[in-house]
């Protein structure tokens, strides 16, 4: 990852032991996502989508802000003022990389480390798993200047959350923490912030003993069939597992079967099989 010009990048890759680390990096602007942000991001996630060094990838934020959302002065006041065609460039860029998070090669978790605004609710739910910190802050801020949830935060909201805290939250534009995005399903759990890095880490190296071919028909699987009838649903995932079977060619399913069956190392019920 190079920088090419004198501005920070705004977003930083790390590496540590299969785990790529991305960071938003604007913690002066509390990581508000501008058009530079975003068309970075999708530079990073394609050169991720191939690093051997990245099994699981966690977005987390610089400073006290996991992302305020979109930069209401760069995405919206500046586009606004160059015309139609910024706008809808503009939120191609930022859409396009919430997509591809959304299907991302490797698993994904989302570090929530602090503030979590609007547009930040979409890459938030992209994310396969999400672990907030207690002091975090989430808030569906659209209401308060203005907006309606765009950018894909109704639909994001309306996929983890139910009826009831969805629209409490797009109409009141109330704030809460991690305790309360928890219990309301946007995301998995809610430790203390000084806590944080490890649980994520710890969830990490549970991912990183997968098959990663399984772990990626697995999570595709789950988010593509949720919207389907039940019949075509049934053949998807029939399809999906003959695909994996295909494309793992580490042979995990047999695999898994011997050390079970005829080596006795393992029981499925309790961990994984010895990659
Ligand atoms: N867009 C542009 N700039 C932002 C944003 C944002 N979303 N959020 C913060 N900033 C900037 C501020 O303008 C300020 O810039 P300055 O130093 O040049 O004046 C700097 O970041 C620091 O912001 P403060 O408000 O001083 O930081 P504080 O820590 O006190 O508050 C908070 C943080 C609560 C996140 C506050 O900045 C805020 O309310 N931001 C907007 C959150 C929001 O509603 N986002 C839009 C959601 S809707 C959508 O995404 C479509």
């Amino acid at each position: 990852m190079t920088e090419t010009n004198t501005t920070p990048d705004p977003v930083l890759v790390e590496f540590d032991n299969g785990i790529a680390f991305v960071t938003l990096n604007r913690p002066e602007k509390r990581n508000a996502m501008n058009p530079k942000l975003n068309i970075r991001m999708l530079e990073v996630l394609d050169e991720l989508e191939a690093d051997d060094r990245c099994g699981v990838l966690v977005l987390r934020g610089a400073g006290q802000s996991w992302s305020a959302g979109m930069d209401l002065k760069e995405y919206f006041r500046e586009n606004d003022g160059k015309g139609r065609a910024a706008v809808l460039k503009s939120r191609r860029q930022s859409g396009g990389w919430w997509n591809r998070l959304m299907y991302f090669e490797k698993p994904t978790i989302a570090m929530v480390n602090g503030w979590c605004f609007g547009g930040a609710f979409t890459p938030l739910v992209s994310c396969d798993l999400a672990i907030a910190a207690d002091e975090a802050t989430f808030g569906l801020s659209e209401i308060n200047w203005g907006i309606l949830p765009g950018g894909n935060v109704t639909r994001a909201v309306a996929e983890v959350m139910n009826h009831r805290d969805s629209l409490y939250y797009i109409m009141t534009g109330e704030t809460f923490g991690g305790q309360k995005a928890r219990e309301m399903g946007l995301v998995n759990e809610s430790v203390p912030l000084a806590d944080l890095e490890t649980r994520v880490r710890a969830l990490c190296a549970s991912l990183l003993e997968k098959n990663p071919v399984v772990l990626k028909a697995a999570k595709d699987t789950f988010k593509r069939v949720r919207n389907m009838p039940w019949e075509q649903a049934d053949d998807y995932i029939y399809a999906k597992l003959e695909q994996m079977l295909f494309l793992d060619k580490s042979n995990g399913r047999a695999e898994g079967l011997k050390q079970f069956l005829d080596d006795k190392t393992y029981r499925p019920g309790l961990g994984a099989y010895k990659r």
